[in-house]
Parts: structure tokens; C-alpha cells; sequence
């Protein structure tokens, strides 16, 4: 698989298959993604990847905070927040092409906070990691997460394997603190679930597509 065609390829998957992926694989990938550049070399990001146990008792801990009204604790402003003009619109386009693929309406609250719910359930993936950097790190060290994230979206792609970056797991950190090696003074900004995609599934059935390329890029001379 090339480039151009994994790009193509990778999607947010939110439904798994119960099969867990290869150590040595995932390891690869994470040694792969290594090359990744950032800003003065510096390679803000730490991860924590879980599977097993460990993954299955943070579910537990974030649901159980979930469950009683913990309020949110991101420590990095979360990219769904104040949002206005075309990306309030993108925005609610990609929240109707989700509930629509899935039969729930604007009005079916209790269906919608379930389907929010399932963040923290890691859309049944058999594998998540948490992407953390120093707290003391801007928007621009920021840059370097999000191009090392993407370097291993692709490369789970090339690998047959299906992902969804996700913001909602920086939402309720302490439970991953608690139970994996979060470095002192990182903060969680993403985390990811990975494994491999169940085909089958209706929420795996749309695209929320893009812009036309002349309403992002305009060329010169
Ligand atoms: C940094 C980041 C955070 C995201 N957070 C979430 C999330 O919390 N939950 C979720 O279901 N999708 C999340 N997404 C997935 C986006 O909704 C998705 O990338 C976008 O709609 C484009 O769809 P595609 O990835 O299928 O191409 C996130 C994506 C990125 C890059």
C-alpha cells in the first residue's frame, strides 16, 4: 500500500472485531512512527498503549466517573468547544452523518449519550493509547502530536488495521494516571483505539467526506 492510497483508505472506525492484534505488530508500528518530525526534534509525545486488563480497568474507571457525574477534567482545551461559522456547520454535519447512520434522532437523548458512551468503551477496540505531552507545551508542540498520530493511523492502515483518534479520552484522565505511566507534568491531549475494524457494522457505514479542495488551499503564480 502507498501513501496516497492509505490516506484514502483511513477512516474513524468505531465498531471491532474481538481479536486482538499481534504485540510484535503493534510494537512495529510504534517503532515506525518514531520517525515522525516535530519541532527541534523534541518528540513531544509519550503513549501509553493498554490492551487486556489494564485497558479493560480503565473502561471501567472512566465509565464509573462517567456513571457518577464526575465532571470532565481535560487539561488541554478540547477542539469541540466554541466552534463557530463553517466549523460550527462541519461540525453538525459530522454529528448528523454519525446519529443518521445510525438511526437515532435529534431528540433521542438517552440513544445519543449512549452512543457518546461508547468513547469511553473504546468503541469495543481491543487496544487504546493515550497521547500525552509536557503541560507546559503550546498549540505549536501540538503540531508534532498531531502529525505522529497520523503517521501511525496510516501505518495501522497499511497493516490492515482500523483506528478513531479521540479527544473525549482526554475528558476523564485520572482513571489512566492511575493505572498506566503517565510522565509528571504531561497532560493527555488524544487518545486512540485501534484493532481491527468490524466490516459489518452500521456505524462503520458512512463517510463523512470533505470540502472541495478551493475552499482550503488557494495557489499562487
Ligand atoms: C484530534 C481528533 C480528535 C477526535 N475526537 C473524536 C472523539 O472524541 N470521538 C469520535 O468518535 N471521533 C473523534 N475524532 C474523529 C473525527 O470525528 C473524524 O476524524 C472526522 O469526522 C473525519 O472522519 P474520518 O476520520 O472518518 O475521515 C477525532 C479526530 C481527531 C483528529
Amino acid at each position: 500500500m502507498n501513501v496516497s492510497d492509505a490516506i484514502k483508505q483511513r477512516r474513524s472506525v468505531r465498531a471491532y472485531k474481538d481479536q486482538a492484534v499481534a504485540p510484535e505488530l503493534i510494537e512495529k508500528i510504534f517503532l515506525q512512527a518514531q520517525d515522525s518530525p516535530s519541532n527541534c526534534n523534541t518528540q513531544p509525545w509519550h503513549v501509553v498503549v493498554v490492551s487486556g486488563d489494564v485497558r479493560n480497568n480503565i473502561e471501567k474507571a472512566m465509565m464509573s466517573d462517567i456513571m457518577s457525574g464526575k465532571p470532565p477534567t481535560p487539561h488541554f482545551k478540547p477542539g469541540d468547544q466554541d466552534l463557530k461559522d463553517e466549523y460550527r456547520t462541519r461540525q453538525i454535519a459530522c454529528a448528523v452523518s454519525l446519529y443518521g447512520a445510525m438511526g437515532i434522532g435529534r431528540d433521542d437523548k438517552k440513544e445519543r449519550q449512549e452512543l457518546m458512551a461508547q468513547n469511553w468503551q473504546f468503541f469495543g477496540a481491543p487496544h487504546a493509547a493515550f497521547f500525552s505531552m509536557p503541560k507546559t507545551m503550546s498549540e505549536i508542540n501540538a503540531v508534532d502530536m498531531g502529525i505522529y498520530l497520523q503517521s501511525i493511523m496510516l501505518l495501522l492502515t497499511e497493516n490492515g488495521l482500523a483506528s478513531c483518534p479521540q479527544g473525549a479520552l482526554a475528558m476523564y484522565a485520572d482513571a489512566v494516571h492511575e493505572l498506566a505511566n503517565i510522565p509528571e507534568n504531561h497532560a493527555i491531549m488524544f487518545g486512540l483505539s485501534f484493532g481491527y475494524a468490524d466490516e459489518e457494522a452500521v456505524i462503520n457505514s458512512f463517510d463523512v467526506g470533505r470540502e472541495e479542495l478551493s475552499k482550503s488551499v488557494e495557489f499562487y503564480g
